[in-house]
């Protein structure tokens, strides 16, 4: 299958996701994650978790220039974008962000005006590159349409539950990297076709559908905090899908299917 190898902006498979990590835990969760040998880590201003981000990331002694930093403007504080991202950067310890995402759309004339902030941003190499987050296909188009600036990343729900095909085609048309956020919490890890998968090959259901998200091209975000979840999340690159079985995982979403085994 496709994929894996060819994963867009240079993310990797799993990144880290840190919602509800906080204090100790989001340090300790950090540091431990990069020691095991992850390389990308996702926050927001939104968590209240910077801080504790970046102490995790100083403590694991890994190179910033080995590290995708990612962070998410709240669009409640438009206007605010400079003051938002130095906080951002204070907090985090770092003189930049890899990616900075606009957290979720507003109307169409306010995300424009953050957008424009956010290109100053990338202008003034406080930020390596620019995306959005929880924005509809419409919504991108319109972005770039006012603006002219394509953003690199689009950070969505994915997941058989959210599995969207035209979404994947038009943001492959565009340049628009998807990635899948929420990979466990917004999908039933019950459904029949993952167990059945997941028993074929002798994996759990969540190392499946990472790996059902990377055959997708689909890079996710997933979160954990326990050592073992740690460890098994980075095994979805070391396995394939076929293409029976990630067709079977496609149609969860689809009303009609009636949960045989593939
Ligand atoms: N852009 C957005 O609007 C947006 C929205 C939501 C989330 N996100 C990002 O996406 C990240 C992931 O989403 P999420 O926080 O909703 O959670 P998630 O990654 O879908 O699920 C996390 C839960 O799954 C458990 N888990 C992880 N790996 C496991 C494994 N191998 N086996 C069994 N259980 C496992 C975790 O347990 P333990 O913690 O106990 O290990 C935790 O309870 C967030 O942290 C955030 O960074 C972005």
């Amino acid at each position: 299958m496709s994929g894996a190898g060819t994963l867009p902006f240079g993310l990797p498979p799993v990144s880290l996701g840190t919602w509800q990590l906080r204090g100790r835990e989001a340090s300790r969760a950090v540091q431990q994650a990069l020691a095991l040998g992850y390389r990308c880590v996702d926050t927001a201003t939104g968590y209240d978790n910077e801080q504790d981000v970046g102490a995790g990331i100083r403590a694991s002694g890994v190179e910033r220039d080995d590290l995708l930093i990612v962070t998410k403007f709240p669009e409640e504080d438009a206007g605010r974008e400079r003051e938002t991202l130095l906080r951002s950067l204070d907090l985090l310890g770092v003189d930049h962000l890899d990616l900075w995402l606009i957290h979720g759309p507003l109307d169409p004339d306010g995300s424009l005006a953050v957008w424009e902030r956010f290109v100053d941003a990338r202008e003034a190499g406080l930020v390596r590159a620019i995306g959005v987050s929880n924005f509809r296909p419409a919504q991108v188009d319109d972005l770039v349409a006012r603006s002219g600036v394509t953003p690199s990343v689009n950070q969505v729900a994915f997941g058989p539950r959210w599995f969207d095909p035209a979404l994947l085609r038009h943001h492959a048309a565009l340049g628009v990297a998807v990635q899948g956020h929420s990979p466990f919490s917004e999908n039933d890890l019950g459904h029949p076709v993952l167990k059945a998968v997941a028993g074929h090959r002798g994996r759990g259901v969540h190392q499946i559908l990472l790996r059902w998200h990377l055959e997708h091209g689909v890079p996710a975000v997933a979160k954990a905090a326990s050592p073992a979840h740690l460890t098994a999340n980075l095994t979805a690159g070391e396995f394939a899908l076929t293409s029976a079985e990630v067709a079977a995982i496609d149609r969860i979403a689809d009303d009609a299917w009636t949960g045989a085994a593939p």
